[in-house]
């Protein structure tokens, strides 16, 4: 009945109500909050009075959302409800760790969750629809965005993105319309995280094969999940700008992969097809941009201004108009807002949702379940529970707002745990705080220049003196929260402003050093990983930071965490990526310098894909395929025992890498195509079973054409992308 409500809404809509439908205007300062004196509330005020409308974003609260709901509810002619969208993008109020850092826990499950808490606080407060997940790969740690994806492999990336859209929206088509879903959105479409450089916003160059085999899974994965709408992009692909591209959204969104969704562009992006030299004014982006299947323009003001005048001269075919504003109405439908506009605004529930116990419970978990453990020697880790004279030193491990990270707009500033309180909790140590620098920003989030203490040593002195004084130091150092994200590329990854030099003059007193890195991003610290004896990758956990960190530190949690991204040794390496090529001179078999490497340092990264240690320590046997030869389509079983053989109960990614050996394109020396998280007390051995089918061991050419080609296969299961037991087998 949906498509007939659609059918006949349709036929009662104007021209000009069709296209009110494909406009998106923001709305929280200019229409719900005060006004800036800009002339643009009234402009959007007086649009959303004529049904020229259909969907606002930012607007957040119930009280808020009822407002603006209320006017068009009650004051256009047909009152169709605006659908209201947000960045949710690591918890509403209730934050998650930042979305990479989530990626490490490698736990489906736990990441579902997280985005289900989201859902649960945004849909509490008047919000249907987040701008979520992000499911853009990158193997670029210059790019600020890297922070909001799952980090550089496709598969993975895949299983994060159907795990985050079934968080968000459900599982079945009928849990969007439950009042704790709201509809996900998978973005940016696509290559986002291929900007050449990693410059934000730049363009993207790319085989078609390489858009097909690393870009789009997890897009098709989040498609065939049930995401009921995608955004596309900022930068070009091959020079056409995603945002007037057939071939991504018409071709293989709506044509190929069949999407009855629908897409909204990303902020401006029609209007700035201009700046990329594409359109040479409003009428040509917005025609360019709605006949490539940008259904919905966020903030250029272009659709709402000159589509109406565009269907009238024939530029643009009332059909298409049509197909967009079918696919807008059927989203509305389906979240239940014809049924009642105001379903998301219960002020009850929203006081009883937002911050909840249940739900600092859910993201303290998750935030744990994150963190990787780099390194540790001198079993400086676990800490001892009492008895220590414990140095807790760096501006970070006393700052409550950083670790919330990028894309936090309706959460409270300085609302982290700070790992100086969650450690406080365990009273039995020594425990002294001294920040030895500062790192500081400046006031707002988008427009903050980034102020850096990169001269005053004022503070190094008392730090180096508790350090002297003290058992174990503990320092926490990295990034500001507002570093990565959208618009911070960098092209440095070492640590900012004067906390390296900190860092060696208090390792000259005391080597005794646990690193809790703070960060959106890989860092390039090639000193530290080499000297620092102990290492935990603690990314930007949200609210509830200080809590999982301490609980790493003294062992009440065994860390089980993988990177999902290399990390380089420095930034010359990037992009640096696991699923690399051979190329013609893979090694260095004349002993000269003509093979593929660098002169400075190794090719490697300093931390692979896949890795993370535990407090236990995990053996591999046994590894068997089923057979040595195997017909197409033939499933390959393949098995391993591991075991847990040190003296923690404590868990293991199990991975599983394929290398299709001579292809008629080159393929990676290594793709992962399966993983498992394994739970195994002290001593307990399990033995993982995978199966590998053409869903796996094909690949896309550089027309699109998926192939599975017969050939010699090679495998190698093991704890992360470098090393692991290694067997093959043929397919016929
Ligand atoms: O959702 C975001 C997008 O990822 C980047 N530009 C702005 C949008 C809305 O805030």
């Amino acid at each position: 009945p949906i498509e007939e409500r659609i059918k006949l809404l349709l036929k009662e809509m104007t021209l000009e109500e069709k296209v009110g439908q494909m406009n998106q205007y923001n709305g929280f300062w200019e229409v719900t909050g005060p006004a800036p004196k800009n002339g643009d509330a009234e402009k959007k005020y007086a649009h959303l009075r004529k049904g020229w409308v259909g969907s606002m974003l930012t607007v957040r609260g119930v009280a808020n959302v009822k407002a603006v709901q209320k006017i068009v509810v009650e004051e256009t002619r047909l009152g169709i409800p605006l659908i209201i969208g947000f960045d949710v993008i690591h918890g509403y109020k209730t934050l998650s760790p930042i979305p990479l850092a989530e990626a490490a826990s490698w736990d489906l499950e736990a990441i579902k969750k997280s985005a289900q808490v989201a859902a649960d606080e945004a849909s509490a407060s008047g919000i249907n629809w987040t701008f979520g997940p992000n499911v853009d790969i990158t193997r670029d740690a210059r790019w600020g965005r890297v922070m909001e994806g799952a980090g550089e492999d496709p598969y993975l990336g895949s299983k994060i993105a159907v795990a985050r859209v079934q968080g968000f929206q459900g599982e079945t088509k009928e849990d969007l319309a439950k009042v704790n879903t709201i509809a996900a959105c998978a973005k940016h479409f696509a290559a986002y995280g291929f900007v050449e450089a990693g410059k934000e916003y730049n363009i993207v160059d790319m085989s078609i094969s390489n858009l097909h085999n690393l870009v789009l899974p997890p897009f098709k994965a989040a498609k065939d999940a049930g995401v009921r709408t995608f955004m596309n992009s900022f930068n070009t692909l091959n020079g056409i700008p995603a945002t007037g591209s057939t071939y991504l959204q018409r071709d293989i969104l709506k044509g190929k992969w069949n999407f009855d969704g629908f897409v909204i562009s990303d902020w401006a992006s029609v209007k700035e097809m201009i700046n990329h030299g594409f359109a040479k004014d409003a009428a040509e982006a917005t025609t360019k941009a709605v006949n490539a299947g940008s259904d919905m323009d966020m903030e250029s003001h272009f659709y709402v201004a000159e589509l109406v005048n565009l269907v009238k001269s024939g530029k643009v075919k009332e059909s298409v108009v049509d197909d967009a504003v079918k696919r807008i109405l059927r989203v509305k439908f389906e979240l239940g807002l014809f049924e009642n506009p105001y379903k998301y605004c219960d002020e009850e529930r929203e006081k009883k949702v937002i911050g909840s116990k249940e739900n600092n419970e859910a993201v303290l978990d998750m935030a744990k379940k994150s963190i990787v453990l780099l390194k540790n020697e001198k079993q400086l880790l676990p800490l001892k529970k009492s008895g220590q004279k414990i140095a807790l030193i760096g501006a970070l491990a006393n700052d409550k707002n950083s670790p919330l990270g990028s894309w936090r707009i309706a959460s409270d500033d300085n609302t982290a745990v700070s790992v100086l309180e969650g450690m406080q909790k365990y009273k039995d140590n020594q425990l002294t705080f001294e920040k030895g620098t500062d790192l500081t920003v400046g006031e707002t989030t988008f427009t903050a220049e980034l102020v850096f203490n990169t001269n005053d040593t004022s503070g190094f002195e008392a730090a180096i003196q508790l350090a002297k004084k003290s058992d174990v130091v503990v320092m926490v150092l990295g990034e500001h929260g507002f570093q990565t994200g959208e618009g911070r590329s960098r092209t440095d990854l070492n640590l900012p402003g004067n906390q390296q030099e900190l860092l060696e003059a208090v390792f000259k007193v005391n080597p005794n050093i646990v690193l809790v890195l703070n960060n959106g991003r890989p860092l390039a610290l090639p000193w530290a990983y080499e000297h620092i004896p102990a290492i935990v990758e603690a990314w930007q956990l949200g609210t509830q930071t200080g809590n999982a960190v301490a609980e790493v530190l003294y062992g009440d949690y065994n860390p089980s965490g993988k990177l999902p991204i290399s990390i380089p040794r420095n930034v010359g390496q990037c992009p640096i990526y696991y699923n690399s090529y051979n190329t013609g001179r893979p090694v260095n078999a004349d002993k000269n310098v003509f093979w593929s490497h660098y002169i400075d340092v190794e090719k490697t990264p300093q931390y692979a894909f896949g890795h993370g240690l535990s407090y236990t320590t995990f053996e591999y046997k046994n590894l068997k395929i089923n057979k040595k030869e195997f017909d197409k389509n033939e499933p390959v079983k393949i098995s391993v025992e591991v075991t847990n053989t040190g003296s923690y109960d404590g868990k293991e990614v199990v991975q599983l890498y394929v290398h299709d050996v001579t292809a008629s394109l080159i393929r990676p020396i290594k793709e992962l195509k399966g993983f498992e998280l394994v739970h195994l007390k002290k001593g307990e051995t399990k033995t993982i079973t995978f199966t590998l089918t053409d869903a796996e061991l094909g690949f896309y050419d550089n027309q699109g054409n998926y192939l599975v080609e017969p050939g010699t296969f090679t495998i190698m299961v093991g704890g992360n992308s470098e090393e692991g037991l290694k067997s093959n087998f043929e397919l016929k």
